[in-house]
């Protein structure tokens, strides 16, 4: 706030010409203060309004929070890399993170990404790949700049991530959303559009975030066989580590990794880093470097968070022990809630919990949350009305026995 106030006193303080701002300064910040105040009381009525936690200390799967140790069953750090120490002993040299310094283009590349991007297209069965600064950069970069295309229309699953929505919005395509996983309801309307355009996006995600169900891949790249105008846009944030043989995502556990066209994920999830890869054709990683913004526009990731995430993808075909602790302790949670009569849909590693009303689903998280259990409530409208459930997020380093007893407490809240 403080900034902002200063911002604009500096405005006023440099009129230019004889320009004389319609309203005194006072009220500009009163209407200014008196209207975000609203949208925030608004915010707490219904009960969405959100707030920054305090950092906690992490101690692999356990978080500290007031002093408390609490399982932590919200973060993404799926395979539990987040407890692996050995990285300082093999890169000394980047004991201190440093900045790069300046976007890519500029000065800030180096030959740990490219030759990153060189393995990532590799394991990915993909002519090259592209790195960005996060999974949200990457999704506001690649579809606006798809944009400057002739006769391009983005098909998107209902429930795919907002940084996808907000791609979709900043790139001003026609677009279209299906139902949530309903390939019927995406030909009728490919069928519709049939011969109006020359690309149509399809986007999707491979497991999907909030509730844990997966794309079915095959079905969609068979799809393309019927509409060769189809282009599958496929992010892989929740799947990317935990699934396929050697840990490459969804795709690979289908065997169609070389038939998604633009196939992307980040890195800040399994991979227990920060950053976000593209795997693409080489005319179309040509094309990004010149067209996306946010990777133009913005200063590249400093090398040791690459360095980073090198390692840790480069350990991804070595987990597979943890990828099968992960399925089992899924499955051990997913069938136990079953069991008690809960509505736990989905099929991997995230359990949504549904609880129906967002406050009735926030009372349940705090009472879990002072019984020893970091879980989140996910509330209306980052999902349907009426569906506000906690999201359950395992990593392989939570056990069947760490469970069971949030298994008797939830007993006990009945
Ligand atoms: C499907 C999906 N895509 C992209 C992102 C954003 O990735 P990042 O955290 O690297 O910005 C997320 C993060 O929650 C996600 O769930």
């Amino acid at each position: 706030m403080q900034g902002l106030m200063y911002l604009c006193l500096e405005k006023e303080d440099k009129p230019q010409g004889n320009y004389t701002h319609p309203h005194p300064k006072k009220n500009i910040m009163h209407d200014l203060d008196k209207q975000i105040n609203q949208r925030l009381e608004d915010l707490a009525k219904k009960e969405n309004l959100r707030h920054l936690s305090l950092p906690y200390p992490t101690l692999g799967k356990w978080i500290v929070v007031n002093e408390e140790k609490r399982l932590n069953l919200s973060g993404n750090d799926y395979l539990g890399l987040a407890e692996r120490d050995e990285f300082s002993t093999l890169h000394p040299n980047y004991s201190s993170p440093s900045g790069s310094t300046s976007s890519r283009l500029l000065l800030g590349n180096y030959e740990e990404a490219a030759l990153f991007e060189e393995e990532i297209a590799k394991a990915l069965e993909h002519p090259a790949a592209l790195l960005f600064n996060s999974g949200y950069h990457l999704n506001t970069g690649i579809l606006p700049a798809l944009a400057h295309l002739e006769g391009v229309k983005v098909y998107a699953d209902r429930m795919v991530h907002a940084s996808i929505i907000d791609g979709i919005r900043l790139s001003r395509l026609p677009f279209t959303r299906f139902r949530h996983n309903d390939l019927e309801h995406l030909t009728e309307l490919l069928k519709e559009d049939e011969g109006k355009y020359r690309i149509s996006i399809i986007a999707v995600e491979s497991l999907y975030s909030m509730d844990g169900d997966e794309a079915d891949l095959e079905a969609l790249v068979a799809l393309k066989k019927k509409y060769p105008s189809l282009v599958i846009y496929c992010d892989e944030a929740h799947a990317i580590g935990t699934h396929g043989a050697n840990g490459y995502g969804l795709a690979e556990e289908l065997g169609v990794l070389a038939d998604i066209d633009i196939l992307v994920g980040t890195f800040g999830k399994a991979l227990n880093s920060m950053g976000a890869y593209a795997a693409i054709s080489t005319s179309l990683r040509e094309y990004l470097i010149n067209m996306a913004r946010p990777l133009i526009f913005s200063t590249m990731l400093p090398p040791a968070v690459i360095a980073w995430s090198r390692y840790t993808f480069a350990l991804l075909p070595r987990l597979g022990e943890e990828r099968a602790r992960l399925r089992q302790v899924s499955r051990y949670l997913r069938s136990s809630l079953q069991e008690k009569g809960y509505s736990c849909p989905g099929v991997a590693q995230i359990l949504p919990l549904i609880i129906g009303e967002n406050g009735a689903c926030g009372l349940l998280a705090e009472r879990l949350q002072k019984g020893g259990f970091e879980v989140k409530p996910i509330r209306y409208p980052t999902v349907a009305l009426g569906t506000a459930r906690l999201r359950l997020s395992l990593t392989a380093a939570i056990t069947p026995a760490d469970l069971d007893p949030m298994l008797q407490m939830l007993e006990s809240l009945r």
